[in-house]
């Protein structure tokens, strides 16, 4: 099925939709984007996802006003157009066209913001086994830019990391700087030793998840303790359990490390726990 995807105002069949060679999400990577995840035709944490999209655009400096109200009307449109029931909606902002390649670009809205937006459809959390039964992760070097708190389209790293641990037998991949495990390729990573939850801190190292917020308080809200510090290579190792939050694996059990088994190889209790807690209560506040 061929989908309806949005550029900039209009909403046309997949393989009719257009974007300048000469825009600068393409020929410099200068664009942000946000993916939403969908669950019985609604959406999760939309808010937060908005409210980062604007910060990641004022960051850049990339002149985008986010109208709460015509993204939800969009977003939605998006969902009926496609009958979406269970995946997400990808939205993409690039600082624009300028007409040429330069590296040099002008400042505020000399140039407009290209707008895209397209849905992916996945099977619904709640019968998926794969993410249930948990991954196993292999490291790699975390070889991106300095400023990860930015959601931009720089993804080439994640990408060659993710695409090597598939290609390795393995799920996805830890990036590790200084000894110390920054993210997954596209996911927070989190540790549990004796019933804490180790993951690390908020700054320019990591993507400030949406979903590791509403995690984060829903443990809070379950009495658990939670450590936001880096943690290293040996420490998952010797962990009791791990796990990863996106919008897209939502919460999924990480069973081992660069072959070495965690706890006990299989999906940990509090992880599954906590997995079903973040499915059900963010549900609730789906619009
Ligand atoms: N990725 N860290 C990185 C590097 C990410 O790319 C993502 C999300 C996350 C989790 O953020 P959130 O909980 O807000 O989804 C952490 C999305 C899903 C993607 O690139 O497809």
């Amino acid at each position: 099925m061929s989908r309806i995807v949005y550029v900039n105002g209009n909403y046309v069949p997949e393989n009719e939709a257009t974007v300048s060679v000469f825009d600068r999400g393409f020929v410099m990577a200068d664009a942000i984007y946000e993916v939403t995840a969908v669950m019985d035709g609604k959406m999760i944490e939309f808010d937060g996802h908005m409210a980062r999209m604007q910060r990641s655009l004022d960051e850049l400096g990339i002149a985008y006003k986010v109208d709460y109200d015509e993204m939800l009307a969009i977003h939605r449109e998006m969902i009926t157009r496609n009958n979406l029931v269970s995946g997400g909606i990808y939205i993409q902002i690039t600082r624009g066209n300028p007409g040429d390649r330069d590296f040099l670009f002008e400042d505020g809205d000399a140039i407009s913001p290209t707008i895209v937006l397209f849905t992916q459809e996945k099977p619904d959390p709640r019968n998926n086994s794969n993410m249930e039964s948990g991954w196993h992760v292999m490291t790699m070097d975390d070889l991106r830019w300095h400023r990860r708190d930015i959601k931009t389209v720089q993804l080439l790293w994640p990408s060659l990391a993710k695409t090597a641990a598939i290609r390795s037998g393995f799920d996805d991949t830890w990036m590790v700087e200084n000894g110390t495990i920054t993210e997954g390729t596209s996911n927070n990573a989190y540790i549990i030793k004796d019933g804490v939850i180790i993951t690390r801190q908020l700054s320019h190292d990591i993507l400030h998840g949406i979903t590791r917020a509403s995690l984060l308080r829903y443990a809070k809200d379950r009495q658990m303790t939670i450590e936001e510090r880096p943690f290293t290579v040996d420490e998952v190792k010797a962990a009791d359990e791990a796990f990863v939050t996106s919008a897209s694996t939502y919460v999924t059990p990480i069973i081992s490390i660069d072959g070495v088994n965690i706890g006990d190889g299989a999906p940990g209790k509090h992880a599954l726990e906590l997995r079903q807690v973040y499915i059900e209560e963010s549900l609730k506040a789906a619009i």
